[in-house]
């Protein structure tokens, strides 16, 4: 490659926030130093899940969180390395984890006015067989006078003020998005320890035929559920039925989604009434993702993903995640039902 080849204007994360927030007149860089916090939490989780099998880090903790999860050792781990990532960046006033039954309050923070949720590694019951896991995230900012509470969280996915995930897989791959913003890729280049700008401004296609649902639910399935999976089934105007791929871990499905086009989906079911996936740190932030990057994401009801209010902050959902048209596919079988 000759010289006028090289990229010598790279995009680092840390340029990319430096210059978000210069479009942000009222911006103290609270935020962009919260984002830094994140950063590393990301470069250290995924320094630990790339060790695991050689510091015997996979298999069981030997203990289960509250919502039943078994949790890993590396569960327990990223959960460890992103509280004290975000307790140390001075700038998180409260933060819900998967693996924390309660919301952590930072004393040590009293004047922070930023709100966490995190699902620290999702994927986690694939870590022993080294597929792809991931760390979602979402940022909401305290309301006016608001204390630091686990009220702060219990609120619709719009008033989130950013989300994103980092995949640990052939490289690890951190997708962010800002409130009305849009949704921004980056590649850790290990070389350099940074997150370098790859896929900027992602949109989705808006159709594709891939679908993603784990078929071993479909005793447990409603009518409408059925009936879209086995149109999926079916030739469609090209003659071909839709590919099925589904790896198990909700960040590498949902990459996967986000790049190639296609639908995710873990209904709510009779097994699960309230769906597995929960709002807060795992159905939310990928809405977020999906919406601004021009998909759309619904629950087991057809309501607007990014409306819904947790009333716990482990609640779960049934969710249709996904390219525009492939969601309008479910929601238009389900108004057929009713
Ligand atoms: P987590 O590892 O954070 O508990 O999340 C696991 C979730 C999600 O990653 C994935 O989409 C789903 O569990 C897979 O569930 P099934 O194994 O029931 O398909
Ligand atoms: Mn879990
Ligand atoms: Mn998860
Ligand atoms: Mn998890």
């Amino acid at each position: 490659v000759g010289a006028e080849k090289i990229n010598t204007d790279i995009i680092t994360l840390t340029r990319f926030l430096t210059e978000e927030q210069t479009k942000v007149k009222e911006a103290t860089g609270d935020f962009t130093l919260l984002c830094h916090a994140l950063q590393f939490s990301f470069k250290s989780i995924a320094y630990y899940i790339r060790r695991a099998t050689l510091i015997n880090l996979t298999g069981l903790a030997g203990s289960s969180n509250t919502t039943g999860d078994d949790q890993k050792k590396l569960d327990v781990i990223g959960n460890d390395l992103f509280i004290s990532a975000m307790k140390s960046s001075g700038r998180v006033r409260v933060l819900v984890s998967e693996e924390e039954e309660e919301c952590i309050v930072f004393d040590e923070n009293p004047n922070a006015r930023y709100a966490v949720v995190c699902d620290p590694i999702d994927g986690s019951s694939n870590l022993d067989a080294g597929v792809s896991v991931g760390t979602i995230f979402g940022i909401f900012k305290l309301q006016e006078g608001a204390k630091g509470s686990k009220e702060d969280l219990l609120r619709p996915g719009t008033e989130l003020v950013a989300a994103g995930f980092t995949m640990y897989g052939a490289s690890a791959q951190l997708v962010i998005t800002m409130k009305g913003g849009s949704v921004n890729g980056f590649t850790m280049d290990n070389a350099l320890g940074e997150f370098i700008l790859t896929h900027p401004d992602m949109q989705m296609p808006k159709q594709r035929a891939i679908y993603s649902v784990n078929e071993g639910n479909s005793l447990w399935w409603d009518e409408p559920v059925k009936e879209w999976c086995a149109m999926m089934k079916e030739p469609q105007k090209d003659g071909k039925p839709y590919s099925a791929r589904y790896i198990g871990s909700m960040v590498a499905d949902a990459y996967r989604t986000l790049l190639y086009g296609g639908i995710f989906a873990y209904p709510a079911d009779k097994k699960s009434p309230k769906g597995k996936l929960r709002i807060l740190y795992e159905c939310a932030p990928m809405a977020m993702v999906f919406e601004n990057a021009g998909g759309q994401a619904v629950n087991s009801r057809m309501e607007r993903m990014l409306s819904i209010v947790p009333e716990h902050i482990h609640d779960r959902s049934g969710i249709f995640l996904g390219s525009y048209d492939e969601v309008e596919k479910v929601k238009d079988i389900h108004k057929k039902h009713g």
